[in-house]
């Protein structure tokens, strides 16, 4: 299996999670497209989906799921999404694609969030992947200066907005041995919108493709 294979086996795994009859919160980057192209053969059985970004939001219209706006929606059974990394603990590096703070906002209002991903994503510690944080333009030198403190080498995201209208830093260089500790401490620094880390609310299922099968934990 290639590395798409892989992520597209994890997405279709992910399609079991799905109810009749309910609205499945869906994450950003391509292999939640893999989840949306399966979404799309069931459609006619879910009420329909709250997306993550402008990006699955336009996928999904294109493929006929009705996308409601999360307010409407209210808490969700389901968020299924993927990860730029995640350790045993199925805390996670999210935000490679840029969409992590309505990535964030939707998880934290679904009663289960199952991460689709292959087996590159795997790690030890997490921050190989630079940390991405969402932050609001003004404060980007602020905040740089702040979370070089903390042994970041944080870098700009060049020519990049997000959906919000904010810069993306990402950081490098960092060693997370305490993700729910850093998540806590970059999220109470002025002029961050969000932080990548999603370790104070972890992944409660991870479905890794890997050259010989899925692995769950
Ligand atoms: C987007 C994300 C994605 O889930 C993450 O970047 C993984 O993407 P892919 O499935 O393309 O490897 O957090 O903000």
């Amino acid at each position: 299996m290639n590395q798409d294979e892989m992520k597209q086996a994890a997405a279709e795994a992910a399609i079991q999670h799905v109810e009749d009859d309910t609205i499945v919160g869906v994450g950003t980057g391509s292999t939640v497209n893999f989840f949306i192209d399966a979404l799309a053969r069931i459609k006619g059985r879910i009420e329909g989906a709250v997306s993550s970004s402008q990006a699955s939001t336009e996928r999904m219209r294109a493929l006929g799921i009705r996308v409601l706006d999360l307010n409407e929606a209210g808490p969700l059974p389901l968020y299924v999404d993927g990860a730029d990394e995640t350790n045993a603990h199925r805390q996670l590096i999210k935000g490679g694609g840029g969409a992590l703070t309505r990535e964030k906002i939707v998880a934290a209002a679904s009663e289960k969030f199952v991460c689709v991903v292959d087996a590159s994503k795997k790690v030890g510690v997490l921050g190989e992947f630079p940390l991405p944080l969402e932050v609001i333009p003004m404060a980007r030198s602020y905040v740089a200066r702040e979370v070089a403190k903390l042994g970041a080498r944080p870098v700009l995201r060049s020519g990049f907005v997000t959906d919000n209208g904010n810069d993306i830093l990402d950081l490098h260089g960092l060693s997370i041995v305490n993700p729910p500790e850093l998540e806590e401490r970059i999220n109470q620094i002025v002029g961050v919108v969000c932080c990548g880390l999603f370790a104070q609310r972890p992944a409660d299922e991870v479905i890794m493709a890997t050259p010989d099968g899925l692995q769950v934990f």
